[in-house]
């Protein structure tokens, strides 16, 4: 059995991120408990408010933002952070070497039916002078850590620190995060993926052919039966991929014109696609890799298509 802190020490992981992430890991604690406590908890439900994006914030999108966005002011390690619940960054302390940003609650559609949600963070290096956009708007590539936790029947993390990505799951006993596995790899054939079907007249051709063709299956030129799976949050879609392979995305649709993306990059595709490629996956928009794109805001949204490896190349070539 090895903590979370004995295995990123014995992977000779920096001490500042070490102290950083078992933060993050102590927040995904105290959010696990209040998910687990449900209705009982007082933490269904939605608030009268919308976040930046005009999306009805959720009591616990709320509750677990304002846990989070506490506990790193609190920690002198970091010097500001940024939310998908925030309309702007926010400052922390001068002194901090990280920039944490995160999705507090990702899946909230799920959280009053009892299902699938977690948390995502990305911690950047902070650059020298003042905490605004600008120092946030750092490429994927950037990123010192990224990890989520995923609160499903057992709430488990997954982190990499540029070094293969781990899996790790809480013990509820001892509260302490507790190393699963070392080193994910993602199975780079997959006959499985995962896109929200209801769009499909939305999307554009390139995706529609892709999909067409693994729906036609064993008798089309895939060769092979396709299987869909849709969890509606992220974080459950990804955990899937990460454990067993797969393809996830969330194409660019014209559903609603203002909104050709779903996924944010700073908050979520960043994030993912880390974990993703050092579990040996690949996360790309259709025409760049993700991880590459010099962001323009922290809201940001991107188109996402990550999993395995040969499979998302599949879904690539039908792009070019
Ligand atoms: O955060 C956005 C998100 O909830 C993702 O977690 C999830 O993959 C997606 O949106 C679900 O979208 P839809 O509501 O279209 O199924
Ligand atoms: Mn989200």
């Amino acid at each position: 059995m090895h903590t979370l802190q004995e295995t990123l020490s014995r992977r000779g992981v920096d001490g500042e991120l070490l102290t950083l992430i078992q933060s993050l890991a102590s927040c995904a604690t105290e959010i696990s408990a209040l998910v687990r406590g449900g209705a009982l908890a007082g933490v269904l439900g939605a608030t009268q408010s919308e976040n930046v994006q005009g999306e009805t914030q959720k009591k616990l999108d709320v509750i677990a933002n304002e846990l989070i966005k506490q506990a790193l002011q609190a920690q002198p390690l970091v010097k500001g952070v940024a939310s998908e619940e925030e309309d702007d960054v926010v400052a922390a302390n001068a002194d901090g070497r990280f920039l944490v940003s995160f999705d507090p609650l990702d899946g909230s559609s799920n959280i009053d039916i009892n299902s699938l949600v977690g948390t995502i963070f990305s911690v950047l290096p902070a650059p020298a002078g003042e905490v605004n956009e600008a120092a946030f708007l750092q490429p994927g590539e950037n990123q010192l850590a990224a990890c989520y936790m995923l609160y499903g029947p057992a709430t488990v993390m997954a982190l990499t620190t540029g070094n293969g990505t781990q899996m790790f799951t809480l013990d509820p006993k001892t509260g302490d995060f507790i190393l699963v596995e070392e080193q994910v790899s993602i199975p780079a054939d997959t006959a499985e993926f995962a896109i929200n079907m209801s769009n499909q007249r939305f999307w554009q051709p390139a995706m529609q052919n892709y999909i067409a063709d693994c729906l036609l299956g064993k008798e089309g030129q895939r060769g092979k039966n396709f299987n869909m799976r849709w969890i509606a949050a992220m974080v459950g879609d990804v955990h899937r991929v990460l454990s067993r392979g797969g393809l996830f995305t969330y194409p660019q649709d014209t559903k609603n014109p203002e909104k050709p993306f779903k996924l944010r990059l700073m908050y979520e595709a960043n994030p993912m696609s880390f974990l993703v490629e050092q579990a040996g996956g690949v996360a790309s928009t259709g025409y760049e890799r993700i991880m590459a794109i010099q962001p323009e805001g922290i809201h940001q949204r991107v188109a996402v298509i990550l999993g395995s490896k040969n499979e998302v190349n599949t879904c690539l070539e039908y792009h070019r």
